[in-house]
């Protein structure tokens, strides 16, 4: 999405080899007109796949996942993170370690709020090594939903975790995938097909 590799080459800061801050569209203050668009392209790539519930991580993948769930129509789940090992049987759970911030969690949601019957997007802002999308994997296999695909913001494609889950056959469409990255020559991009000129 064009849009957003702009908005990354003119206003994303890159630290050291490997981390993106994006703090002043997507982490800390947002771009609403730039996740609306966001949320317009997931659902160009997602639409008549027969979604019901959007499923995101927090605190990052909300504001996403709520501009998508607004063109689909449907509501969004967001797994909290819990720094308690004994969460109770009344959640799903998932163990999960954060590279980037070296620290480990429990992924939960409710068993309220995902069933067999759902057909699931799963939104993110980032993907890196893929952790926190694989405690998403594990909690959908307990909960018996079905995952329809995964729609991710920025995928820093030097990483494994987008390989892992196309070869697994998800379908995984990232906005923008990084390359490669360093503080003297920006960011580049990896080409992608079916995209939108916005
Ligand atoms: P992984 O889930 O793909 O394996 O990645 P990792 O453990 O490294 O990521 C941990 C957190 O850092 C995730 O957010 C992820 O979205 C974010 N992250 C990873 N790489 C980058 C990067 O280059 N730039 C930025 N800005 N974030 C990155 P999180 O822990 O869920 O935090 P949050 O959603 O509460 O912000």
């Amino acid at each position: 999405m064009k849009l957003l590799e702009e908005k990354i080459k003119n206003e994303g800061q890159v630290i050291g080899t490997d981390i993106l801050k994006v703090d002043m569209f997507l982490n800390h203050q947002i771009d609403v007109n730039l996740l609306d668009e966001m949320g317009k392209e997931f659902y160009r790539l997602f639409k008549n796949k027969g979604i019901n519930k959007i499923l995101t991580v927090e605190s990052s993948g909300i504001a996403i996942a709520v501009m998508t769930a607004k063109y689909f129509n449907v509501p969004v789940v967001f797994a909290k993170k819990s720094s308690h090992k004994n969460v109770g049987n009344e959640v799903y759970s998932a163990h999960s370690h954060s590279f980037t911030h070296g620290k480990d969690y429990e992924m939960i949601v409710s068993k309220k709020y995902l069933s067999p019957t759902d057909n699931i997007l799963f939104i993110d802002d980032f993907l890196a090594g893929g952790n926190a999308a694989f405690s998403v994997l594990d909690i959908l296999k307990q909960s018996g939903a079905n995952l329809v695909g995964i729609g991710i913001a920025i995928e820093k494609g030097f990483q494994d975790g987008g390989k892992k889950l196309r070869e697994m056959g998800i379908e995984l469409q990232s906005l923008a995938i990084v390359e490669g990255m360093d503080e003297t020559n920006g960011v580049s991009f990896r080409e992608q097909g079916s995209e939108t000129r916005n």
